[in-house]
């Protein structure tokens, strides 16, 4: 048989073969479940990324990653960290390079030209694409000088009788209880509630602070490490986007009428928006070769400064609510120090309640302040950030971070570094008395480092001093332990895994 027959004939068996496998396939599918689809999708999609994984790393990864990236729990982070100074998962569709070290930490937060901010997909969509957040290099830093006024000493200083007031509301409802209750939920309306008074001040109502308190936790909720690309009505994403747009409008008009009051009216500016509104205002009339005024001298539209107030929410309302159960937690465990801050407090006071809270006052709280810090650095809110490799980024002279992997420097062990911070699982606030360089620059990544670190670092401080002290001069807290109460629970920050469960009882402010 020629060499031509023999493929004429493989040819036709070809041809049978394939119809037979058409055949026996289409009627095979037919018979295939939905969620049998589902599954073989599923596993071909895990197949691929171990596969893309390998070429990335070469040691074959588990699929664990995936399922713990759902789930993240503070031990299996812990681990990583202790497994050495970069490690890596993959997660799903993306490569993901953890850094432990001080060093690598700072390297990764100082490199802009390599690596930007990362939040995970969703994000964008929650927070728009046109919020600031998403700007990069120069437009970004131009920006955020536009903000800065927002939160110096004068501007803090302007926003504390609004959260005074606040704070003793609060105060009043929570010695008001009968009992014990979790503390988790009332302190993340309580910072809620002082943040949108600091931003909106009286332009925002009580309703819509609480609908937007009760509802924020779907916004954390939503921004999962792992979510489908696309919202389906009635997930979790797509409640976490409506929460954000609905918190958005209200911010929006509460802007529209702050211009009017500002712009036309002349009123004095209090709030946060006011005092950015009021910014600009000037700016126009400025000195244009100076930068910020320059940068301050264009409208910014309502819609504009809705999005960068969502930014502020966004960014502090985890991790102040994370602060206040660790340190109210440790203060209702710690009568010694409980004991310290209240002397203090009678002190800096001269003994005259009626002194109201400013800078100054704040000031001279210098054990409170240092037990906020070493709470800080104790508990830290935030363990890691997130920021996505544009260019391939040589992050040692062993290894470089391909391009599009995310990369994430861990801060909590530069904060519970043995040689910087002896005794590092102790809570010890004396430790700042004597603080070194490394304990208040190179280690201290609560807040970040670089162009992104925390615009709102020295607001956080001011505010907790002085709430942290004038809760505990007119009210003791009584913390009813549980097994987990010293466990970490993660949910986008970290808090006490029982949510914290508090009695308070009022108390003689002027009995030490
Ligand atoms: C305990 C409370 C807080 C902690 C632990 C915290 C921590 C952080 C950290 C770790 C970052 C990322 C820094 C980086 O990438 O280098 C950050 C960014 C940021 N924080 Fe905070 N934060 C807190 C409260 C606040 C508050 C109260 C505000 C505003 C009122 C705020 C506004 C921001 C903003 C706008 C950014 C992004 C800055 C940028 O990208 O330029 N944060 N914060």
């Amino acid at each position: 048989m020629s060499v031509n027959a023999t493929s004429a004939i493989g040819d036709e068996l070809s041809v049978i073969n394939a119809k037979f496998l058409w055949t026996s396939a289409t009627d095979y599918f037919a018979q295939v479940s939905t969620l049998q689809w589902i599954v073989t999708t599923l596993v071909l999609l895990l197949t691929f990324e171990q596969v893309n994984y390998l070429m990335k790393k070469e040691i074959w990864p588990i699929i664990g990653p995936f399922l713990e990236s759902l789930d993240p729990k503070f031990d299996e982070y812990k681990a990583k960290w202790d497994s050495g100074d970069l490690s890596c998962v993959a997660v799903f569709h993306k490569f993901v390079v953890i850094a432990s070290t001080r060093e690598l930490s700072r390297k990764i937060l100082s490199s802009p030209k390599y690596l930007k901010p990362c939040l995970v997909d969703v994000a964008i969509k929650i927070l728009r694409p046109s919020n600031w957040v998403f700007l990069d290099g120069q437009a970004h830093v131009d920006y955020r000088k536009s903000l800065n006024g927002l939160f110096t000493t004068k501007a803090l200083e302007d926003y504390i009788p609004i959260q005074e007031k606040y704070m003793e509301r609060y105060l009043s409802q929570y010695v008001e209880y009968e009992g014990a209750r979790q503390f988790f939920p009332e302190f993340r309306e309580l910072l809620c509630a002082l943040s949108l008074r600091t931003f909106c001040g009286d332009y925002i109502n009580d309703e819509q602070i609480k609908m937007i308190a009760d509802n924020y936790f779907k916004i954390t909720s939503a921004l999962e490490l792992v979510n489908f690309p696309i919202i389906i009505p009635y997930t979790k994403t797509w409640y976490g986007k409506k929460i954000a747009d609905d918190t958005m409008k209200i911010f929006e008009k509460c802007a529209d009428k702050a211009k009017i009051d500002i712009i036309e009216n002349n009123r004095k500016p209090s709030s946060l928006m006011e005092k950015w509104i009021f910014s600009m205002k000037e700016a126009k009339s400025g000195d244009q070769s100076n930068e910020e005024t320059k940068l301050l001298s264009r409208d910014f539209t309502s819609r504009e400064i809705s999005e960068a107030i969502f930014t502020f929410l966004f960014a502090s309302q985890d991790a102040s609510s994370s602060l206040a159960c660790w340190l109210f937690q440790i203060v209702a465990d710690r009568p010694d120090v409980a004991q310290k801050i209240r002397e203090e407090q009678l002190k800096v006071r001269n003994n005259d309640l009626s002194a109201r809270l400013d800078l100054d006052l704040i000031g001279q709280m210098n054990y409170t302040s240092n037990v906020v810090k070493e709470c800080l650095r104790y508990r830290p809110p935030v363990l890691m950030v997130p920021y996505l490799a544009k260019e391939n980024f040589p992050i040692t002279k062993d290894y470089t971070v391909p391009k599009g992997s995310m990369i994430i420097p861990s801060f909590y062990p530069a904060l519970h570094d043995p040689e910087v911070y002896p005794d590092p699982d102790e809570f010890i606030p004396d430790r700042w008395y004597n603080a070194t360089d490394e304990m208040t620059k190179r280690n201290w990544l609560v807040f970040g480092y670089g162009s992104h670190a925390c615009i709102g670092k020295n607001y956080v401080l001011t505010l907790f001093t002085g709430m942290l002290g004038k809760f505990l001069l007119y009210a003791d807290l009584i913390h009813h332990k549980t097994e987990l109460s010293e466990e970490i629970k993660v949910f986008a920050t970290i808090f006490p895994k029982d949510d914290l469960i508090l009695e308070w009882k009022k108390r003689d402010p002027l009995q030490v």
